[in-house]
């Protein structure tokens, strides 16, 4: 029993050295420069021209890590307003839903929000080909994430890093009754369109 309990703290220990790594390094420097970007060619002649990330990423509300941009404020105080559709008859689905991954070992219970994600993606983003739409339904481990499968498909790619764990395992285990009944409270059971 003792023995577990060990392996598994270590392998928690484990993973948050080897996710830290990158972001020691990045952390010195806020936003990269095109010219040293490693992806542009620093002799172009577009090079001076284009928009550096730091003009544009910096006047958005700031994040700590990944693009340093917190993409979700961005939308909600209203400052981006990205297209939703280029065909009129797309449906727009918004779902003000949140479902509890609760098989997270120590750690704490993880609050999976339907709304922050619809704002940028449709259902059929995820359902059912990434994520079958039925709690407890998905067989997600931590390891199967961090080989980018199921939430590590966008987390640590386009959407913030795996290292921040505690975004996505934040609900501590004595409080999790509680919260889901203030959940289901607030919660509107309808799907919306955004306008
Ligand atoms: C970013 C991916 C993603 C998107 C986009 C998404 N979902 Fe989900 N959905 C999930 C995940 C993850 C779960 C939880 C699955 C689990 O518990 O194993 C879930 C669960 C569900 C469930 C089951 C809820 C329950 O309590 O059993 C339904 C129903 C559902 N989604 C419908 C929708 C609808 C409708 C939309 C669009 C408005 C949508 N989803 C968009 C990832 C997504
Ligand atoms: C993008 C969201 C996300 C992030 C970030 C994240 N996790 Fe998880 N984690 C999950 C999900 C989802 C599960 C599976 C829960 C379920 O199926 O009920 C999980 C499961 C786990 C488990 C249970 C055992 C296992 O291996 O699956 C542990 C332990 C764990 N995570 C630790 C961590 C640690 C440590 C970090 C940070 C280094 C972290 N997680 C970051 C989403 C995340
Ligand atoms: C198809 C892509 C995709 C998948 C799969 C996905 N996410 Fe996300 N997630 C995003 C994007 C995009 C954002 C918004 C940008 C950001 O915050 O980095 C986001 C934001 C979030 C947020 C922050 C919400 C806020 O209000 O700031 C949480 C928490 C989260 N995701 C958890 C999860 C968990 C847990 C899973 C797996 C069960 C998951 N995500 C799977 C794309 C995805």
């Amino acid at each position: 029993m003792l023995k577990m309990k060990f392996s598994r703290l270590f392998y928690i220990l484990f993973l948050m050295a080897v996710l830290s790594l990158p972001r020691v390094s990045g952390a010195a420097s806020k936003w990269k420069s095109l010219a040293d970007d490693g992806i542009h060619d620093p002799e172009s002649p577009a090079i001076g021209i284009l928009q550096e990330p730091a003009e544009a990423l910096s006047k958005l509300p700031q994040d700590t890590s990944g693009n340093r941009v917190n993409w979700v404020k961005a939308i909600d105080e209203g400052i981006i307003n990205p297209r939703t559709n280029i065909h009129p008859e797309t449906k727009v689905r918004i779902w003000d839903n949140d479902v509890f991954l609760e098989k997270t070992g120590e750690m704490p219970v993880v609050r999976f929000p339907h709304r922050a994600h619809t704002l940028w993606l449709d259902c059929k983003n995820c359902h059912e080909k990434y994520f079958i739409s039925k709690n407890g339904a998905n067989p997600i481990t931590m390891m199967k994430i961090l080989q980018g499968n199921y939430c590590g498909r966008c987390h640590g790619a386009v959407a913030f890093p795996l290292i921040e764990c505690l975004r996505c395992h934040s609900v501590p285990r004595q409080k999790l009754e509680q919260i889901k009944a203030e959940t289901r409270k607030a919660e509107s059971l309808k799907v919306q369109s955004r306008k």
